[in-house]
């Protein structure tokens, strides 16, 4: 193996334990099995023959979908896509760009698509307008967190585990510089007051 040269977690970085749970373990997997089971009643007499198809947004998304994946009582399987993200700062530059597409054809099936949070929307949308033109049976969004008040463009999400303030949050599969994405509640740093 070869040795990293990135101090990991960089020593600037405050420890998770210094960090506020904005929504604790146990909220979370109490929402996954609701939003798991709202799901599979929706889904129950739609049947296309297919599994239902979950589409992962690569990182962020992979834990959530793990979760949602298990909570979902009937066939389901899941692919992955990759886009340009935030990166290692803060802000976003607004530009979305497909890095790694899925890996099967979703013609005919029923997709979801798992995010880990809708923020200004950007990504959803773009992502939302590529998959329809493979004409999906439907397409509907899951996000794990929700900050509407960030919205640069209309989009919702059909299922939503929570409703947050803009906070800059972490753990769950979101990270802040490839950090803290192991973390299983969702915290936030200290002193970020929201808006
Ligand atoms: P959008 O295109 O602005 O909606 O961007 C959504 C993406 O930005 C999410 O998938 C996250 O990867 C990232 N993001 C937005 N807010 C946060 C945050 O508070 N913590 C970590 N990542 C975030
Ligand atoms: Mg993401």
């Amino acid at each position: 193996m070869p040795t990293s040269t990135f101090a990991f977690p960089p020593p600037a970085f405050p420890s998770a334990d210094q960090m506020e749970i904005l929504v604790s373990q146990t909220q979370i997997a109490e929402r996954v099995a609701e939003i798991g089971r709202q799901i599979t009643a929706d889904y129950g007499g739609q049947s296309t023959g297919y599994p239902l198809v979950l589409i992962g947004v690569l990182k962020g998304a992979a834990i959530f979908l793990s979760d949602l994946a298990r909570a979902i009582h009937m066939d389901n399987t899941f692919d992955f896509v990759a886009v340009s993200s935030y990166g290692r700062a803060r802000v976003s530059s607004g530009a979305v760009k497909l890095i790694k597409d899925i890996d099967n054809p979703i013609e005919g099936r029923h997709v979801i698509l798992v995010e880990d949070i809708l923020d200004t929307g950007l990504t959803l949308s773009y992502l939302r307008g590529l998959m329809l033109q493979h004409k999906p049976a439907s397409l509907k969004i899951a996000t794990c967190l929700d900050k509407p008040s960030r919205r640069l463009v209309p989009i919702e999400a059909d299922y939503v585990g929570f409703k947050i303030p803009n906070h800059f949050v972490i753990g769950y599969g979101m990270d802040y510089s490839e950090v803290y994405r192991n973390i299983p509640d969702i915290r936030i740093f200290p002193n970020d007051a929201g808006q």
